[in-house]
């Protein structure tokens, strides 16, 4: 398991005012949405190209497309804050889903619904998991991608906790995660300190 903490100003920037117990679910979402654009921007940074040729409106130009098959995997529902930075950046790819729901006081992930697309085999697969608390829901998604013939699977997270990544270590120990910070460490309901609270719930005002 690599990490890769995404520096940058302009991440720092949207952090802080994630982090900002006062900020509202729009403003939220819209945070949520910038930050996750430098966040796959960096992660999607080797994926393969082919090589092709255009008419420009002056003459013809080599160019490079994008050469393989990319899947995104949003860990429902927080997941969904990252989705649409994903699909800005890559639209050609292809969306699965996971959902999954820790329980309050185990904080064990628990699958309640799971969309996939098949043959994983040859796909750069993407999940994306604003918060790496435990590690459970990660791991579990990762795992049973894994299952699925995915073979280069990259987590995308917003704020990781080194408990998080010690498990993924153990369970998933293939994974790249990319993240915008990684904090302190968590808290005895499970909770990511300083963290920026309940993603999902700030995300969508529950
Ligand atoms: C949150 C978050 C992650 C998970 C991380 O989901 O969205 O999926 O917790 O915690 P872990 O690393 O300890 O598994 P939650 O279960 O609160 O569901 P929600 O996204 O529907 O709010
Ligand atoms: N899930 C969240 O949304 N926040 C945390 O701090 C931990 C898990």
């Amino acid at each position: 398991m690599t990490l890769h903490v995404v520096s940058h100003p302009l991440v720092e920037d949207a952090l802080a005012a994630l982090r900002d117990r006062r900020t509202p679910p729009g403003e939220f979402r819209a945070l949520s949405r910038r930050v996750s654009l430098l966040v796959v921007a960096e992660a999607t940074r080797d994926l393969p190209t082919a090589e092709a040729g255009v008419e420009t409106p002056l003459e013809s130009a080599r160019v490079h497309r994008l050469g393989g098959r990319v899947v995104a995997v949003p860990v429902l529902r927080a997941g969904l804050g990252m989705l649409d930075a994903f699909l800005d950046l890559v639209p050609s790819a292809e969306v699965g889903y996971y959902g999954l729901e820790r329980d309050e006081v185990t904080a064990s992930a628990h699958r309640y619904y799971d969309k996939v697309p098949g043959d994983l085999g040859a796909a750069a697969t993407y999940v994306l998991d604003p918060m790496l608390a435990t590690g459970g829901s990660a791991a579990h998604a990762i795992a049973d991608l894994e299952s699925r013939g995915a073979r280069r699977i990259r987590l995308l997270s917003i704020v990781a906790a080194p408990e998080g990544l010690a498990h993924l270590e153990k369970v998933v120990p293939a994974t790249d995660v990319y993240a915008a910070a990684l904090d302190r460490q968590l808290d005895d309901r499970y909770y990511i300190r300083p963290g920026l609270g309940d993603f999902g719930d700030r995300l969508f005002g529950t």
